[in-house]
């Protein structure tokens, strides 16, 4: 198994282009599904999660090719099979994301039932409570979600909880469906919006998305797309606060300060200068001192989960006290008690962690969780004194392109092992 060995306190200091969004990415593979004609995308990450996705639609019949200049063209005129098998499931549950466009296109779909996840147990029964609703008939057996619809209708969905990719599943149901679909309590998500930009490309018609009611014209058939996916905010966002933990100064290219509004402003809490222009943002830590910055994650455009790890670890070393509440995900503090080994103060109770910073945190033995845990660690790695060995790396893999290549254009001592 692959570890990461890091020895901190180096600066990061230099510039970076940021990779296309894989949660944008993600749905954006799986729509492809939805029509005959060619499709090509660039921007798509080379990430792990993008190769099962590809593996996924593969398996299903689609012919993918990556041509010379990185773009990426789908066909899926011959798709042949209509399973998302638990194998591919199991290691990524944004799998769970074909199931809208297959049961839209062709009637039918079994898809493996993701299991729980590090994090929480991230049941999908929105996805399936929506598309019921538009009249597919759908039956949980031997793990799998069986699905089949004659033809998808139109209808009034008001999502119970707010979820990006149940959004994302009812949107690529209803872009075929027949008549009007209208989505409220919809996530707003900036993924939300590149994918219905994408599928606007394809001749789909979609209004508000970007805000809590989506509401879309069902069409009969939807063409091919060239299209750009958008930058990865998270990317974006873990490079910063990297950057300032260790004192640095950074400047970020293909990214977009719309993307990243409440965490820039908890950067800008933390005592960061932050400048930014039409596709960059830069930071500047050198000049003040890390204060702890509180925060509380909630849907776009709230704070985002997904970045609640790194500030974690930025909190663990900044002055004073914080409190970090997390309202997304029941069980996604598993990198404190990581950071506790390196010499963290951090107390969890319920869904509120207390972080009281301290002067330096000690190289340790450290494993990754999940995805944004391991950034998390890597961020507290870079500021430790010592050897940090993060283990379990295969994580960081799944979100986050050519992760060490990065950090050592920033002047990172960070090298890939194996064990
Ligand atoms: C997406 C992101 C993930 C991010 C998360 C929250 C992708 C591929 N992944 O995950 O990186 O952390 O949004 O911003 O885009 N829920 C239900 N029933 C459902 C669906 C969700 O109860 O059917 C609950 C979840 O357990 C969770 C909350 O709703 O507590 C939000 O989850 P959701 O927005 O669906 O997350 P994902 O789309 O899986």
């Amino acid at each position: 198994m692959q570890k990461l060995k890091i020895s901190g306190g180096r600066k990061l200091v230099g510039e970076i282009n940021i990779s296309g969004a894989k949660n944008a990415a993600l749905p954006i593979l799986a729509a492809s599904l939805l029509s005959e004609r060619n499709i090509s995308l660039n921007n798509v990450p080379q990430l792990n999660d993008i190769a099962t996705m590809i593996t996924l639609l593969q398996s299903m019949g689609v012919e993918v090719i990556f041509d010379d200049r990185m773009q990426l063209n789908l066909n899926a005129q011959n798709v042949n099979k209509l399973i998302a098998p638990y194998d591919l499931v199991k290691t990524m549950r944004a799998s769970i994301l074909v199931l809208g466009p297959l049961v839209s296109r062709f009637g039918a779909a079994e898809v493996s039932l993701p299991g729980g996840c590090a994090i929480g147990a991230r049941p999908v029964n929105l996805h399936i409570d929506g598309l019921r609703a538009m009249g597919a008939e759908i039956e949980v057996q031997d793990g799998y979600i069986k699905a089949s619809a004659t033809k998808l209708q139109g209808v009034d969905y008001c999502f119970k909880e707010i979820s990006v990719t149940g959004t994302e599943n009812i949107m690529m149901a209803a872009v075929l469906a027949n008549g009007k679909t209208t989505i409220t309590n919809a996530a707003k998500e900036p993924e939300i919006v590149d994918l219905a930009n994408f599928l606007r490309t394809m001749g789909a018609t979609i209004k508000g998305d970007g805000t809590n009611t989506i509401i879309i014209n069902g069409v009969n058939k939807l063409n091919g797309a060239d299209y750009k996916v958008m930058p990865d905010r998270i990317e974006s966002g873990t490079y910063l606060v990297a950057t300032a933990i260790t004192g640095g100064k950074i400047l970020l290219k293909n990214t977009s300060e719309n993307l990243l509004g409440s965490v820039l402003s908890k950067l800008i809490e933390a005592g960061a200068e932050i400048e930014t222009g039409t596709d960059w943002i830069s930071l500047d830590m050198q000049r003040s001192n890390l204060k702890a910055v509180s925060f509380s994650t909630s849907p776009y455009p709230g704070f985002p989960t997904d970045m609640q790890a790194q500030f974690c670890a930025l909190n663990s070393v900044a002055n004073g006290k914080a409190e970090m509440v997390e309202n997304i995900f029941e069980n996604r503090f598993q990198h404190v008690v990581e950071l506790h080994r390196m010499g963290a103060d951090i107390q969890i109770k319920g869904n509120i962690a207390t972080s009281r910073g301290v002067d330096l945190l000690t190289a340790a033995p450290v494993m990754a969780t999940d995805l944004r845990a391991s950034a998390g660690l890597i961020i507290a790695a870079l500021a430790a004194k010592g050897d940090t060995i993060i283990d379990r790396i295969y994580h960081i893999d799944r979100g986050y392109e050519r992760v060490e290549e990065k950090l050592q254009q920033l002047g990172a001592s960070v090298s890939r092992e194996n064990s």
